[in-house]
């Protein structure tokens, strides 16, 4: 428990934070323990950011330096989005924001080699306002060789060998090789101000508990490593790489005619494959998918869906399959933060995840209604995929450039003439869109 849990004048507004901190200390806890049978039990080397690391590194010990003899791991690390943690365009913006940021709990995991950091994780860090103008090394060094691999003037390796130990004092670290290691950033809860120790509200991210939650019901022994990092590749690879997420997601659609609603028919499909934890994974404030289904005649006009309900006699699908009245039609698969998430006002229900789980296929059957003037038309669905970094709404508001934060992985088409007798579904075509 942490202190601001005892104080008696914030006792009443704070109980909850207390569970629900209990909850987390809980399940991180319980997170260690379901490791215990695949990893050596070790003290993380990160504690979610609520303090400063420091990494005693002896005078000279430079990520250049590392990467002189290190080339590769350096290549690799420099082109990661750890490299850039500290200094994002995305990462200063929110960072500054008067009302979430300007905490010195942010840089503890964007920036750890903070060498004068404060170690009051909610206070604001020292120059704060020129801190992206002045870009010290320890900033624009993000997440660095030095905050995963030095403590106590001595290089943390998984193997430690004579030739090692002549090239830097090291001690042998299997902790690194855990999964517990990543969650001690990229597992955390909402963390108010006025909570200077601690957390509240639910996990903002939650990759190690779902990977824990996957590796149990699968019989896997997966870990962040395997997926993230293989064979020691450090530029670690995530949702900005796109090949990484294409390759996570398939999307399917069928189209067919149902002569008895006057109506067409799709499904679309999306699946997730070989995730270790739900997806989109990572922050939940930021990541998302949208689906987006359309329909148009052969001109490129959007049809517009006959506004009469279908009658209850005709429609044998209605308990799973959704009318559409407008199109194009949007499904949004993501965990959004509501008060209940932030842990800001008790009693408020939860806000859906809907999130992909590990391995899952969702199935989406909508039923078009047709206008008595596009029946016999010849007609093109189509249904693409998107992944968003950030919402375009808050890219906007902090000036990001909106293209940049979303982009199509996946588009299917289907043609299809809407016929009074059967379906004639003329060509299926499938693309994949990226571009590094
Ligand atoms: C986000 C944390 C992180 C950062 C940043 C990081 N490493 Fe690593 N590094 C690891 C982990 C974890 C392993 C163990 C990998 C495994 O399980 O095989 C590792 C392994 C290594 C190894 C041994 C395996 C290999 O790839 O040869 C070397 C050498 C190494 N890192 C050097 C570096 C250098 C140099 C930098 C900076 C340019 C760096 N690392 C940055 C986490 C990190
Ligand atoms: C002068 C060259 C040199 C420099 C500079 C150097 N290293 Fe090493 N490092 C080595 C050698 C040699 C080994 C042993 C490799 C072996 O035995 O295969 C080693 C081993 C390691 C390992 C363990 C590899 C494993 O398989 O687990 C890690 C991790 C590592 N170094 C990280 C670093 C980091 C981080 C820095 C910067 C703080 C650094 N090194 C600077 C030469 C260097
Ligand atoms: C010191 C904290 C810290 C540790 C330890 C850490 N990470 Fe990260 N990681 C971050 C931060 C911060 C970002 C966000 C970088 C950004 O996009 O600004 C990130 C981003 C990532 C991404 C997203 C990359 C992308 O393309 O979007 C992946 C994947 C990732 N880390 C994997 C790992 C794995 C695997 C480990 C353990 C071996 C690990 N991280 C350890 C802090 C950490
Ligand atoms: C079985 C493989 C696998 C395992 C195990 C796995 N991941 Fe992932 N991860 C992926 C794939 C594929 C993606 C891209 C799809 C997505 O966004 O979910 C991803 C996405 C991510 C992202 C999102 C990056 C972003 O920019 O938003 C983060 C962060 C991440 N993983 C961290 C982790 C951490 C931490 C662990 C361990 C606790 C882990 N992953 C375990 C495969 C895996
Ligand atoms: C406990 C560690 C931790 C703390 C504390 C933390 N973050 Fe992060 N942050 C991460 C990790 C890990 C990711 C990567 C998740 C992913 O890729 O989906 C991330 C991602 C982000 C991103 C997205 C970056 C990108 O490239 O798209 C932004 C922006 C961000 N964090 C801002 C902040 C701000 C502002 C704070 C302080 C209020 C903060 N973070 C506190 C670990 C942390």
């Amino acid at each position: 428990m942490t202190d601001s849990c005892k104080n008696p004048t914030l006792r009443g507004a704070v109980a909850i934070g207390c569970i629900v901190t209990a909850g987390i200390v809980w399940s991180l806890a319980y997170a260690q323990r379901s490791l215990r049978s695949t990893n050596v039990m070790t003290t993380v080397l990160f504690d979610h950011g609520l303090s400063a690391i420091e990494p005693q590194a002896p005078a000279g010990w430079t990520n250049e330096w590392c990467g002189s003899c290190h080339r590769a791991a350096f290549d690799q690390w420099h082109n990661s989005k750890h490299a850039v943690a500290g200094a994002n365009e995305n990462f200063e913006a929110q960072f500054l924001e008067a009302t979430g940021g300007r905490a010195q709990w942010c840089l503890n995991c964007h920036a750890p080699a903070n060498h004068g950091a404060s170690n009051h994780a909610s206070m604001e860090p020292k120059d704060i306002d020129n801190l992206f103008v002045a870009r010290p090394d320890w900033l624009t060094s993000g997440v660095d060789c030095l905050s995963c691999h030095v403590r106590d003037s001595q290089v943390l390796g998984l193997n430690v060998t004579s030739s090692g130990q002549a090239a830097h004092p090291m001690r042998e670290a299997p902790e690194l090789g855990t999964s517990e290691f990543c969650g001690g950033c990229h597992q955390f809860a909402h963390k108010p101000r006025q909570f200077p120790d601690g957390f509240r509200g639910r996990l903002q991210q939650a990759s190690l508990i779902e990977l824990i939650e996957q590796n149990r019901a699968s019989g896997d022994t997966l870990r962040c490593h395997d997926c993230h990092l293989p064979a020691g590749n450090h530029t670690m690879p995530g949702g900005y790489d796109r090949e990484l997420v294409l390759g996570a997601l398939d999307l399917t659609l069928v189209a067919s005619w149902e002569p008895a609603l006057n109506a067409i028919q799709l499904v679309v499909t999306v699946t997730a494959q070989g995730v270790g934890h739900r997806v989109p994974g990572g922050e939940h404030f930021f990541r998302y998918l949208s689906i987006r289904t359309a329909l148009h005649d052969t001109s490129g006009k959007s049809v517009t869906p006959r506004k009469q309900a279908l009658s209850a006699s005709g429609d044998t699908r209605s308990a799973r399959s959704l009318v559409l009245g407008e199109l194009p039609h949007v499904e949004e698969i993501r965990k959004r933060l509501g008060d209940f998430e932030r842990g800001t006002e008790s009693g408020v229900e939860p806000t859906p995840d809907t999130r992909l789980n590990p391995n899952e296929t969702r199935k989406f059957v909508y039923l078009v209604p047709l206008a008595q003037k596009d029946v016999g038309k010849s007609l093109q669905a189509r249904t693409t995929l998107w992944y968003h970094v950030l919402d375009p709404a808050e890219g906007e508001r902090f000036h990001l450039p909106t293209e940049e934060l979303s982009w199509e992985l996946h588009r299917v088409t289907s043609e299809i003439v809407a016929g009074t007798k059967v379906a004639q579904e003329r060509k299926i075509s499938r693309k994949t869109f990226y571009s590094k």
